[in-house]
């Protein structure tokens, strides 16, 4: 067995200054704001959870609500890494936050950022072709037709700005990411599964070489018609 050690981080004694990535985008889609709250108790939620592996289409209230308690941005503060801290409902070292979320609707051939800040997803130019390979193998690890592809997307850069040897911080919150978003899919009574591969090749083939890396990928579904 190779254990892969990927150091211990350290912040670094002067943060180096990092722009994020720029993305060639299309069109938009602002997603509905979740206003109410979820019903089932938080115990009756982590009592519940358990990866389901069939999955029915959900719609745009849906994924909105998902992405809304899960993934949105809730505050920003300023910082001297060239870009804001934030908080979400996931911890991330540094509130950084590296880790994009780009889903792929059932039925659409096009991936989709989720920006959280504006709480919308936005079309991803060139995503379709480029990403063709890693959709042919999700379906051979786990089919779902009608299943919501989640693509965990991490630009580690700039964990690794405030952190030397930063990269198990961005798989530290890649899993934290999954399981915040897990718990939250039970919580709306919806199907959800992890997948163990990364993305790779294909992710990172979205940017100039380094500037992206697949950190795993998730099934969404409604459990009705599944
Ligand atoms: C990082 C990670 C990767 C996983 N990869 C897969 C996968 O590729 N295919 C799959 O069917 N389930 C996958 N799972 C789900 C696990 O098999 C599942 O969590 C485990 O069997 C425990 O079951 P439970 O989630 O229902 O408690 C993964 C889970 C995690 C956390």
């Amino acid at each position: 067995m190779t254990w892969i050690d990927l150091g211990d981080p350290l912040p670094r004694p002067i943060p180096e200054r990092y722009d994020p990535l720029e993305w060639e985008v299309g069109e938009i889609c602002p997603l509905p704001s979740f206003l109410g709250t979820l019903d089932r108790p938080f115990s009756e939620v982590l009592d519940a959870r358990v990866s389901h592996r069939e999955f029915g289409f959900v719609d745009d209230h849906q994924l909105g609500a998902l992405l809304w308690l899960a993934c949105r941005t809730r505050g920003v503060g300023a910082s001297d890494l060239g870009f804001d801290l934030e908080h979400r409902a996931s911890p991330s070292a540094g509130a950084i936050h590296p880790i994009h979320i780009v889903v792929k609707r059932p039925g659409d051939d096009r991936w989709w950022l989720y920006e959280p800040r504006a709480h919308q997803l936005v079309e991803l130019r060139q995503a379709t072709g480029k990403l063709a390979g890693l959709h042919e193998l999700s379906l051979q690890v786990l089919k779902g037709d009608e299943a919501t592809r989640i693509l965990f997307l991490a630009e580690p850069a700039k964990t690794l700005g405030k952190y030397q040897d930063g990269c198990s911080l961005v798989w530290r919150d890649a899993g934290a990411l999954l399981a915040v978003m897990a718990l939250t899919a039970t919580a709306q009574g919806l199907n959800f599964c992890p997948l163990g591969i990364t993305g790779e090749p294909w992710a990172s083939a979205l940017a100039d070489q380094g500037k992206l890396a697949g950190v795993g990928l998730a099934l969404l579904g409604s459990a009705a018609g599944a």
